[in-house]
């Protein structure tokens, strides 16, 4: 009956003023969002800060202590995860272990009332399109961790469901192996046009991967919006520091909004609000220049060589600041005098 094409459901989510209380603890206070149909969206943020708890009042896991969750439109706030039509694709995968590859993927299908070559045919399926063709009669201990990532995936995707939900997907994973699988991820989501809630601590992991980000810090939500708004224009210290590698430099708005002042050193500005504020500088907006150039005077702390570009930390009036070059000038000796210089419009004055 279902084709891969036809067989993904497509349900947006969102969250109406939803909160949830352990006792005295809130564990997310007040939050509303809306997840289109068939994008990836992550919720981001420390450890803590309550994107489990989000993601398993999606699944129905957890009952919201307030507010309304609608699922492809419908009020599932009181639901139970069985009535609910999503499906969730755990951090340690919870494959069972004694049941081979085809056995785990049918188990869900079959535990729905499928008849087992129903059910094969629907894992057959899935388990094609990712790749894992061949292994069907493996065991979990006989697959790499990849592969077992595949397989927790193909058995969330062969029940078909209008949301599917991961929670820190790639933590079981080593570097190399984490990016090809979120890029996987992401292929198969915008392949088959699927609605996607991605929770990850890790910044780089979510601007790779989202087409939205909803930042949370401490039960609520910092800022939402796509990568390049998030990383071009964070709305408060703690975000320009969170999402990517930011200089953060304490100083003052005045001239009624025009100058950023900080340790003698004036700079113009867009109009902003007056008063205190911080200035947040990305390390690769940032250069050297001959000592005597540029907007600050520095001198030249550290060079770490990465291969692809140099991490320079420079001593200046303002700090010491961190910057990325890829400059094939031989890097400045550590303790030479240089300049520092940006682009006025690479400045980001943040309210203090
Ligand atoms: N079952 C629970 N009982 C009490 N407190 C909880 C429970 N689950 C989570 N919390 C608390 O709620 C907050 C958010 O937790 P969680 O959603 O797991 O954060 P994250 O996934 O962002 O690390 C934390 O302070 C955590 O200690
Ligand atoms: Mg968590």
């Amino acid at each position: 009956m279902a084709s891969n094409d036809k067989s993904v459901k497509q349900g947006g989510v969102v969250f109406e003023g939803v909160s949830k209380r352990y006792g005295p603890v809130t564990a997310v206070d007040t939050v509303s969002f809306t997840i289109e149909p068939a994008t990836l969206v992550t919720l981001l943020g420390p450890s803590g800060c309550g994107k489990t708890t989000t993601l398993r009042m999606v699944a129905g896991l957890e009952a919201a202590s307030g507010g309304r969750i609608l699922i492809a439109g419908q009020d599932v706030t009181k639901l139970s995860a069985a009535e609910r039509d999503v499906s969730m694709v755990f951090q340690s995968y919870a494959l069972f272990p004694h049941m081979t590859v085809m056995d785990n993927v049918c188990y869900g299908p079959q535990s729905m009332k499928k008849s087992r070559a129903e059910a094969e045919a629907l894992a057959h399926d899935k388990l094609k399109m990712l790749g894992l063709a061949g292994l069907e009669k493996r065991l979990p201990s006989e697959l790499s961790g990849g592969q077992q990532q595949r397989v927790a995936v193909a058995r969330s995707l062969v029940l078909e469901p209008a949301v599917l939900l991961f929670d820190e997907p790639l933590s079981n994973l080593d570097a190399k192996l984490r990016r090809r699988v979120r890029q996987e991820i992401r292929e198969l989501q915008q392949s088959l046009q699927l609605t996607v809630v991605y929770v990850t601590h890790d910044q780089s992991e979510a601007l790779a991967v989202s087409d939205k980000i909803i930042v949370m810090e401490a039960g609520r939500i910092a800022q939402q919006g796509a990568p390049h708004e998030l990383y071009r224009k964070p709305a408060s210290r703690f975000l320009a520091d969170f999402i990517g590698d930011a200089n953060l430099v304490d100083g003052e708005v005045a001239d009624g909004g025009r100058t950023f002042v900080t340790a003698d050193v004036r700079l113009a500005i867009e109009g902003a609000q007056p008063g205190p504020a911080t200035l947040a500088l990305r390390p690769h907006r940032l250069r050297l220049v001959t000592a005597g150039a540029g907007r600050l005077p520095g001198t030249c702390r550290r060079v770490d060589y990465l291969g692809s570009h140099l991490e320079v930390l420079v001593d200046t009036p303002w700090g010491t600041l961190l910057l990325f070059t890829n400059d094939d000038e031989p890097p400045p000796a550590a303790g030479g005098a240089v300049g520092v210089d940006f682009d006025p419009s690479a400045a980001i004055v943040l309210p203090r």
